[in-house]
């Protein structure tokens, strides 16, 4: 671990749940999407705790259970944001007419297509623990939605995807911090 301050946040994390978590099932117990977000919002100064919970707010109660469930539905929820902003990016070059932000749409659906089944390798690895495979599918989705952020900027077009890029920058950034965690969680 060359982290030791998160590594140490982590741990004080998943003991507590465990003690709280572990033998009662009752009320008292604090959602699991709440102390992971609030862990993440520590340690990682990009991420908001609202929008952490906000962002994980439709994943179903069966999956909160555990980090390893969680972080699984965390990749769901990034495929599946991904998912929306390739269609809309389908959509927007329907009507674009001006050829170098054409251009960069286009680059931007292949990137897009890309983060998409990196995030679904991503979930097939971190089911079999393959936790440095997992990083480097997140990261790449990461990366890429970030380099269709920079391929407007290059041109001097106001990006239309400005939300979306900074969104799945976010999701991709708490994606690899329930990953660095549930991997903690593994070594116990
Ligand atoms: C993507 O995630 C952001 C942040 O949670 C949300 O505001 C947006 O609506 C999502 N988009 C899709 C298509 O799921
Ligand atoms: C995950 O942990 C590694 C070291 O164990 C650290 O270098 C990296 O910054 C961490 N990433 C996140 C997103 O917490």
């Amino acid at each position: 671990m060359t982290n030791s301050f998160s590594f140490m946040q982590s741990l004080v994390f998943v003991i507590s749940f465990a003690v709280l978590c572990g033998a009662s099932k009752s009320d008292a117990c604090p959602d699991l999407i709440q102390r992971t977000c609030r862990t993440i919002a520590k340690t990682d100064t990009n991420v908001n705790y609202n929008f952490c919970v906000g962002s994980l707010q439709h994943v179903p109660k069966s999956q909160r259970t555990d980090l390893q469930k969680l972080g699984a539905a965390a990749m769901k929820v990034v495929e599946a944001n991904a998912t929306g902003t390739y269609l809309l990016i389908k959509k927007l070059l329907k009507k674009e007419r001006k050829i170098s932000r054409k251009t960069r749409l286009q680059d931007c659906l292949e990137l897009y297509s890309d983060a998409i089944s990196s995030m679904q390798d991503a979930v097939k690895y971190f089911e079999s623990k393959s936790y440095d495979d997992v990083n480097v599918m997140v990261s790449g989705a990461m990366t890429d939605s970030d380099t269709c952020e920079d391929g407007f900027a290059e041109v001097g077009e106001a990006s239309p995807l400005k939300k979306n890029d900074a969104d799945m920058l976010k999701l991709t950034a708490i994606v690899l911090s329930i990953v660095n965690m549930s991997r903690l969680y593994g070594l116990g």
